[in-house]
């Protein structure tokens, strides 16, 4: 590769810009001293070129410490030479979450890769400074911030309240990430478009803006199927301007902190990236059942109707929810006495625990200002709420109980405190996950300062909840509050603190909301899974609103409040796509929609889908028409069916949170996930894989019964109708039908998945016995392969450890005369001592039933061989444990 010529290219490139851009916001640096670190990194000192006074007077030197940490991972951090600066603590992000990463091994063939060198490389040039990373296998060059004459930015700037950075883009690379928003256009970044970071209590019916997440990760596809991650660890505001042939960060804070992970394949990137950020929170096993939830369900027997209903209607159901319904005055920890008395809840627990069904319950941060209030009382006595800017008191806000006051989860007192307050209230109710809402943080106020009203009128007003009624004061903002860069929140209908705490509000050890906003959700995220795990000492389950890179090391999340209406139902995928993308894998959208009434034919569309998201719960706002499942026959039909599916598929989709776990891979995935190297690929925004072979092509629009569906290449075998099989070639769109209780879910070829029978609960459903589903390219010779882990789906740890766990590799093929499948076991004791059998196998490709099977060698006259399809063969009676190591073969 011709390494010299770049870097002389860029050098020339270089001084154009220079002369060009003086009088800009910022001229950029010049290294003073250089020191090569001896493995291609550098330590250096900047200093500015020439002031500029927009945004702030300019930082004057800068330190630079580039380095190769991985084979694969470059790290690049610019911050002030002389003043320490906020960077995102390191108890939320470890940088270095090597915990399950020797389980990644057991997933060879999708993740190593065998560079035997640095993956990626590093350049930069002098003056003015500027560095690139390219991939000297292929000489592609992937991130360029040394300003190119080419290209219309400006230089890299340092302010105090400003830092901008920029680098060459080209046409044809893919991006993703950058969220959270719903986005019309699709998965793929979009140039032209600014993507603005800041958690905010925007519903997402709302498209193209700053919703409750903030993730300053992307990856980038290039048409080779090379794949790289960028992440910018960076908690500040911030906008990302993509333009046609560069990016622009421009941030309000903090340092610049960049990642370069090589890959080269998405499913290595996102390993390597979540190495980093942290890897995704074991779940529950029942977490992956269904869930019924709504806001407005009025007492505890209404409760109890539903689940009744789901039981007739002989739809599965394993977890019920509660929204603040339940509260007393909508204060978090208590009771409603009259539609909620804690006897009720606790007798409705107990019953649904007997069903082998959940409880999960919401939780607000905002605590009411009240004395007669003892979580609001105890946290005075801690000291452990969010104070406002003259340090003295803590800010006051209005939510949903009317005046609160926010615990700080940076503060390291306030743990104890909030598992104190979790604990009391476990006590009352034996719920087992919790679900952390409102927590960008919303506030129905926007006040640098708010005060009661000297009146003393009531607050909130009952007609109008989230009408302001406090004493705001926003005039007496500091630079905190009305930063010299406004970014683009809110579309620019908001100040930097509407709707939210203020940013000169003060956290613990004087760190400034300013800085840690976008961390609110996630470190709430972070306290409350501990606290959990220290009351239930289970496996936690928290539902996150607001998310930040890295939150899915302690939460799941869902896309907040979307609408019933068939543009949410098809913005939902992308937004799925999007969460799992950045570690994040626990994921779903409010089935049937949130906001608005649904409709039966929508509801039942919806469920098809929403049955296939890695989080599936049914969620209705108070002012919408109920739409519980059973509600219509169709869609109850649709949901026996899709959720029949889903439930049979339940160790598979165990098997991906654990993959997710070790790995940080999205359980739903997009399809470029697997066929990188197919330009049709990166565009589909209306289907998505579940794992590696498992394709969901869902209705999306009224009135239709076939699907348009892009199948990339090979065979694929309808996981309901074992009868039919799509052939793509090498990749092709095809029509499929779908009546009205149908959706599409394909196996592609050279896949193995482990199945089990449907129940109504996943208690019931893990103890069924296991059938293989081997899915055989037409081709006289094929091979397949698949996982399984196991466990018991609630110890804390989900990992790897003998008479606990167990995993299991499939592999299987097949020629002209016959095939076999065998099993390779790590740890089979645990499957071993609960019983598990394998008994069936469904195989599909082969050329000719089987007129004969040996199990270990030894022929079996015992099994029934039948052949369930034109492509389809099932051998049932297998009767093997699970935990064995063992060989079936056939001869045809
Ligand atoms: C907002 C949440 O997004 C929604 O799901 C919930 O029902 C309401 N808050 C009420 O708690």
């Amino acid at each position: 590769m011709a390494t010299s010529t770049k870097i002389v290219l860029l050098l020339a490139c270089c001084m154009t810009l220079l002369c060009s851009s003086l009088g800009a916001v910022g001229n950029g640096y010049q290294i003073s001293s250089l020191n090569n670190t001896g493995d291609g990194g550098i330590q250096a000192i900047l200093d500015v070129i020439a002031n500029t006074d927009t945004f702030g007077p300019d930082i004057q030197q800068l330190q630079v410490i580039a380095s190769y940490e991985t084979k694969d991972r470059i790290h690049v951090r610019i911050t002030d030479n002389i003043n320490k600066r906020w960077e995102v603590p390191k108890d939320l992000i470890s940088r270095q979450d090597t915990s399950a990463s020797s389980s990644s091994d057991l997933f060879p063939k999708d993740y190593q890769h065998n560079n035997p060198s640095n993956q990626l490389q590093f350049f930069y040039t002098n003056n003015p400074f500027g560095f690139a990373i390219t991939r000297p296998s292929s000489g592609e060059v992937l991130f360029n911030c040394t300003p190119s004459s080419a290209a219309n930015f400006g230089p890299l700037v340092f302010k105090d309240q400003y830092l901008e950075l920029s680098t060459d883009m080209p046409t044809y690379a893919s991006l993703y990430g950058l969220g959270e928003s719903t986005r019309p256009a699709g998965f793929r970044l979009i140039s032209g478009n600014t993507y603005t970071l800041w958690t905010s209590d925007i519903p997402s019916i709302t498209p193209n803006m700053d919703l409750y997440g903030a993730f300053p990760f992307y990856m980038d596809v290039r048409p080779s199927g090379n794949t790289h991650g960028v992440l910018f660890l960076n908690s500040n505001g911030m906008d990302v301007l993509y333009q046609d042939e560069y990016l622009t960060y421009k941030t309000i804070g903090g340092i610049l902190d960049l990642y370069f992970f090589g890959g080269p394949s998405p499913l290595s990137v996102v390993q390597q990236y979540t190495e980093i950020v942290g890897r995704p929170a074991p779940m529950p096993y029942w977490s992956l059942g269904f869930h019924q939830s709504r806001y407005g369900y009025k007492n505890v027997s209404v409760l109890e109707d539903v689940v009744a209903k789901y039981a007739s209607a002989n739809i599965p159901l394993d977890v019920m929810w509660s929204d603040i319904d339940h509260m007393d005055a909508r204060q978090d920890f208590t009771f409603d006495p009259i539609n909620y008395p804690q006897s009720e809840v606790s007798n409705f627990v107990q019953t649904l625990h007997a069903a082998g069904q959940r409880y999960v319950l919401i939780i607000d941060p905002g605590i009411r200002v009240d004395n007669n209030y003892s979580t609001y009382t105890n946290g005075m006595k801690n000291d452990i709420f969010i104070k406002s800017s003259s340090g003295s008191s803590p800010y006051l806000a209005q939510v949903w109980p009317g005046p609160v006051y926010f615990p700080d989860f940076l503060n390291p007192n306030t743990q104890s405190y909030w598992t104190n307050e979790i604990s009391n209230f476990q006590k009352l109710a034996q719920f087992d996950g919790l679900w952390i809402d409102m927590n960008e943080a919303s506030n129905f106020c926007s006040g640098v300062t708010c005060t009661f009203l000297s009146d003393g009128s009531p607050c909130p007003s009952p007609d109008a909840p989230t009408t302001c009624c406090l004493n705001c004061n926003n005039s007496q903002g500091s630079k905190w509050d009305y930063p010299p860069y406004k970014i683009n929140n809110a579309a620019s209908q908001r100040d930097l603190g509407g709707k939210t705490i203020a940013t000169s509000a003060v956290h613990y050890g004087g760190i400034l909301e300013y800085d840690a906003h976008n961390l609110y959700g996630m470190s709430e995220a972070m306290v409350t899974n501990r606290a959990l795990q220290s009351v239930l000492q289970k496996r936690p389950f928290v539902l996150s609103r607001s998310t930040f890179v890295g939150a899915g090391k302690f939460t799941a999340h869902w896309t907040g409040d979307n609408g019933a209406t068939w543009d949410d139902l098809r913005y939902s995928i992308v937004s799925v796509l999007n969460s799992g993308l950045v570690g994040i894998p626990m994921v779903g959208a409010d089935i049937c929609g949130f906001l608005f009434d649904t409709t039966e034919e929508l509801c039942n569309r919806w469920i098809q889908l929403g049955a296939f998201y890695p989080f599936a719960r049914d969620h209705s706002d108070i002012n919408s028409k109920p739409q519980e499942l059973y509600l219509w026959p169709s869609v109850a039909q649709s949901a026996r069916k899709a959720l029949g599916l889903r439930y049979r598929l339940l160790p598979y989709l165990y098997t991906l949170v654990f993959e997710a776990h070790v790995t940080g891979a999205p359980i739903a995935r997009a399809l470029f996930f697997s066929f990188p190297n197919d330009a049709q690929a990166l565009n589909i925004n209306s289907q998505f894989l579940l794992g590696k072979g498992i394709m969901v092509s869902p209705v999306l629009v009224s009135n239709a019964t076939t699907v348009n569906a892009y199948f990339p290449q090979g065979i694929w075998y309808s996981l309901f109708d074992y009868s039919q099989l799509v052939d793509a070639g090498n990749g092709s769109s095809q029509v499929v039908s779908a009546p009205w209780d149908t959706i599409n879910v394909h196996v592609n070829e050279g896949s193995i998945i482990p199945m089990q029978d449907p129940a109504s609960t996943t208690s019931l459903a893990r103890k069924t016995p296991f059938t293989l589903v081997v899915a055989f390219s037409l081709q006289p010779y094929s091979l397949a392969a698949g996982y399984l882990f196991l466990d018991d789906g609630e110890s804390i740890d989900m990992e790897l450890v003998d008479g606990s766990s167990t995993f299991v590799t499939y592999n299987a093929s097949k020629s002209t005369g016959g095939g076999s499948l065998t099993s390779n076991v790590t740890y089979g004791n645990f499957a071993f001592n609960q019983g598990l059998l394998l008994q069936n196998l469904v195989l599909f490709g082969l050329q000719a039933a089987p007129a004969s099977v040996s199990i270990n060698n030894a022929p079996s006259d015992s099994v029934t061989i039948q052949q369930i399809s034109a492509h389809a063969v099932q051998i049932s009676g297998l009767k093997i444990p699970v935990g064995n190591i063992f060989v079936v073969s056939w001869s045809t």
